[in-house]
Parts: structure tokens; sequence; C-alpha cells
């Protein structure tokens, strides 16, 4: 039996992870809006792309949550996105308020799913969901790590024109200006960035990776970045329906790893079947375990706003 996959908002991001996963033919996908007809008819175009594609999946799109029932995983984009002049946190309240109303219905039709949460600003939210969804926290996993890293990546492949299948980074704690890339573990075919390029240098893509969002939202003006938030969810999805045991960056809530407890931040993580399997510790620097505990500090901040 095929994989099931829902998908609540069928906007930019929710809309574009639909079209990557059944391009990919990983499940069958559900996907899931207020608004009547957008779902509907955005999964019937997408359904009618198949045959060209030769890809055998069934997409269909519901304002009703009974369609969604028993799915494997879950991704939540739900909500109001960025515009010129917002931040992330800009979008707290009203997001918070979204996403309490979707993970009533999402658990109550698929209660052994995986939950990937989307939705900015992305720990707080995660944090809300796995608050509110009472699953363990192997089950409610934030994707905002493989974005930032793919950034990332992207600046670095630029740099030094070489592939970006040779370039490895990451992109730790939370999804904002305090995130933390690590350019000592980024790595040009096994070789540190570090010693690639020079620090100044490397300072300004570090700088760029962090204001990734930001740039988007500048060209854009109507909303935000959705090809590559969508292409990094589905590499979660993808992770877990395959079983493929990989490490990704991710935000999991912690329970003293890093010396964080009670809070979701982007540390790497292990995705497997059971959604996360491990999380994996890191030898940080104090200059970065710091970078990290500042993070924390701002996602937590967050949390107490809308008392998650
Ligand atoms: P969008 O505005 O294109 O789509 C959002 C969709 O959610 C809309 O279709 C809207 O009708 C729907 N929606 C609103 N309330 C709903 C509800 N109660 N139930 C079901 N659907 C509802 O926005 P976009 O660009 O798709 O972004 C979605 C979210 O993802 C935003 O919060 C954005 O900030 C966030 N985001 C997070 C990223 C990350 O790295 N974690 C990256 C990119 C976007
Ligand atoms: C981004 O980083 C808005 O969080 C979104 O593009």
């Amino acid at each position: 039996m095929r994989k099931k996959v829902s998908i609540v908002g069928a906007g930019n991001v929710g809309a574009t992870a639909a079209h990557w996963i059944a391009s990919k033919e990983l499940a069958d996908v559900v996907l899931i809006d207020v608004v009547e007809g957008v779902p509907q008819g955005k999964a019937l175009d997408l359904l009618e792309a198949m045959p060209i594609e030769k890809r055998d999946v069934s997409v269909i799109g519901a304002n009703d949550y009974a369609a969604t029932a028993n799915s494997d995983i879950v991704v939540i984009t739900a909500g109001i996105a960025r515009k010129p002049g917002m931040s992330r946190d800009d979008l707290l309240n009203t997001n918070f308020k979204i996403m309490s109303d979707v993970i009533a219905k999402v658990v109550a039709q698929s209660p052994e799913s995986i939950l990937i949460i989307v939705s900015n600003p992305l720990d707080a939210m995660a944090q809300a969901a796995y608050r509110q969804a009472g699953f363990n926290r192997e089950r409610v996993i934030g994707m905002a790590g493989v974005l930032d890293s793919a950034r990332f990546r992207t600046f670095i492949a630029e740099e030094l024109n070489v592939s970006v299948e040779n370039v490895t980074a990451f992109v730790l704690g939370g999804h904002g200006d305090t995130m933390v890339p690590l350019a000592r573990y980024s790595t040009v075919a096994g070789i540190p960035i570090t010693e690639l390029i020079a620090p100044e240098r490397l300072e300004q893509i570090v700088q760029r990776t962090r204001d990734g969002g930001a740039e988007i939202v500048k060209h854009l003006k109507t909303g935000s970045a959705y090809y590559a938030p969508s292409a990094a969810a589905t590499e979660m999805v993808e992770a877990i329906l395959k079983d493929k045991k990989k490490i990704l960056p991710c935000a999991a809530y912690l329970e003293g790893e890093y010396g964080i407890s009670g809070y979701y931040i982007g540390v790497p993580c292990k995705l497997g079947a059971a959604g996360l399997e491990q999380i994996i510790e890191i030898k940080l620097t104090p200059e970065e375990d710091a970078a990290l505990k500042k993070s924390a500090e701002a996602v937590k901040e967050l949390c107490a706003v809308i008392g998650v």
C-alpha cells in the first residue's frame, strides 16, 4: 500500500511540497486549506500532471480533514507568511491560533502520524504543535535547518565554483536572526571551508545565509520563499518514509542535549521510520555554544508570549 502524506496549507509552500512529493512518487498526497476550491483545484491540476511525469500517486484536495485520515506524515504549512518589513516573529500570534486549530483536527484524524512543522516562527510553532498534539518528541519535528543549510551550501558552491553536491553544511539554532551557521562543520569534498574561504569573506556568506529568507522577501514583495522551503520539507518526508536514517539539521524538542531543556531548537537529527530517531551531539566551541544558547533564549521568549 502506498504511503499517505497530508499537507495542511495549500499556499506557496504547501502546494509546492505536494508537487515535489508527487513528482518523486513518495506517497499519495492530500492538500488541505481553509479556502474553498484552492486545495481541490491545485490537487486536480497536479494529479493531471502525473501521466506526463509517469507517476502513480493520488493527489486530492479538501477542506475537510476527514480526507487526511490515517496519514503517515502531516506537513503543516498553514498560516500567514512574511511580507517586506515583517520578521518571522511578527507572525507569532496569528499563526499560533491557526496552528492550534489545525493540530486538533490533524491529531483527531491521524493519531499515529509524524508531524513536520513548517509555519513560522518555526521553533515556537513546533513547540506549540508538540504541546497540543500530545505526541512524543520523535513525532513532532520542525523544518528550518535543511533550508538554512541549503542556502549556505548554495552560497559556498557559488563562491568556490564547485558542484553543490560537493558541499555539506550545517546551520543550527533557531530559524531567525540568531541562527548558527557552523562553518567549522561545513566542507567541500571533505575539506573544511575554513581552509578554502578567507575569514572575512566567510563571515559575509554566513551573514547572507542568516538573511536568506529576508533576501527572497525583498525580491518577491508579496510573500516569502517557497521552492527551497518545500524541497527541504520533502527531503525530511523522504528520509522518514524510506527509513533512510539520514542526518539532517531539524528543530527538535531538547531534553538536556546541548545543555538545553524544554525547547525546540535546530540540531543535527537522524530521521527514519520512527521520525526523530536520534539527536546527534557534536562538540561545540565556547563561541558556538554561546551562540546556540542565545538562539534558544530567543525561542524561549517567543514561547513565553504564547504560553507554550
Ligand atoms: P501562503 O500564504 O502562500 O500559504 C498559507 C496557506 O495557509 C494559505 O493557503 C492559507 O489559506 C492557509 N491557511 C491559513 N489558515 C489556515 C487554517 N486554519 N487551516 C488551513 N489552512 C490555512 O504562505 P506560504 O508561503 O506557503 O508559507 C506558509 C508558512 O510557512 C508561513 O508561516 C511561512 O512563514 C512559513 N515558512 C516557513 C519556512 C521555514 O523554513 N520553516 C520557510 C518558508 C515559509
Ligand atoms: C524563509 O526563511 C520565510 O522562513 C522563511 O524563507
